[in-house]
């Protein structure tokens, strides 16, 4: 299941998160790759810990908390905090899985990378390549999104960026561990949980049907979530 969110940030949203980015020093993006993965990438990033990535990272999660679509989708249990990069200059990352477990430097803080995500932060027009290509996916150029929007996709996927030939990508990245771990589960859940929202629109929330089918989700969010 590959998902778009549009607008998880608005125009003033994308802004803040920029000047935070642009002012920023950022270093070479292999400090979070696994073996595999290092030898492919080439991009930068900004260091995890800085006072940049917290600080606009802190904007990223206040802004998913406020996406209805995303925690419908993810129903996230755990998140790694946002990080963020940068690909320019033909700056690619080539065929990769992300590491299923990532584990915060110097803590004990570990998520299960159930679902990958990339917000968006630069203007499409703005730079040429760049898209991200994930298997299973027909053609290129990839996805590539208005600054602000987000694509959600399962982390157990093969995925590239392809080189960014002019102007600068800039996204921000990061790991959900979902309440239910199963792809299928999760999938269900999410279309259930639109279709009740739907039938809510046009009959109300007291229709004795709507309320049997939100008791169904409900139940079956029991049945499958861990927390
Ligand atoms: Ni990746």
């Amino acid at each position: 299941m590959m998902l778009k969110i549009p607008d998880v940030l608005d125009g003033e949203g994308v802004a803040r998160v920029r000047a935070i980015l642009d002012k920023a020093e950022w270093v070479d993006g292999n400090v979070t790759s696994g073996v595999q993965s290092g030898i492919v990438k080439d991009n930068l990033q900004l260091p995890e810990m800085g006072d940049a990535a917290q600080a606009a990272g802190k904007l990223v999660l206040e802004a998913l908390g406020r996406s209805p679509l995303f925690m419908a989708a993810a129903l996230p249990h755990k998140l790694y905090p946002p990080l963020f990069n940068r690909y320019a200059g033909g700056g690619h990352f080539g065929d990769h899985i992300d590491n299923a477990i990532r584990i915060r430097r110097g803590s004990d803080y570990r998520v299960r990378s159930d679902l990958s995500a990339t917000l968006f932060l630069a203007d499409p027009d703005s730079y040429d390549g760049g898209g991200l290509v994930v298997e299973g996916m027909v053609g290129e150029p990839g996805i590539k999104l208005p600054a602000g929007h987000l694509i959600l996709y399962p982390a157990t996927t093969v995925h590239r960026v392809l080189p960014v030939t002019r102007g600068a990508r800039i996204a921000s990245f990061f790991w959900i561990q979902s309440m239910v771990r199963d792809l299928g589960e999760r999938s269900l859940l999410l279309d259930l949980d639109r279709t009740v929202q739907n039938m809510v629109a046009k009959i109300g929330n007291d229709d004795a049907d709507v309320v049997r089918l939100t008791g169904l989700y409900h139940n079956l969010l029991r049945r499958w979530a861990d927390v």
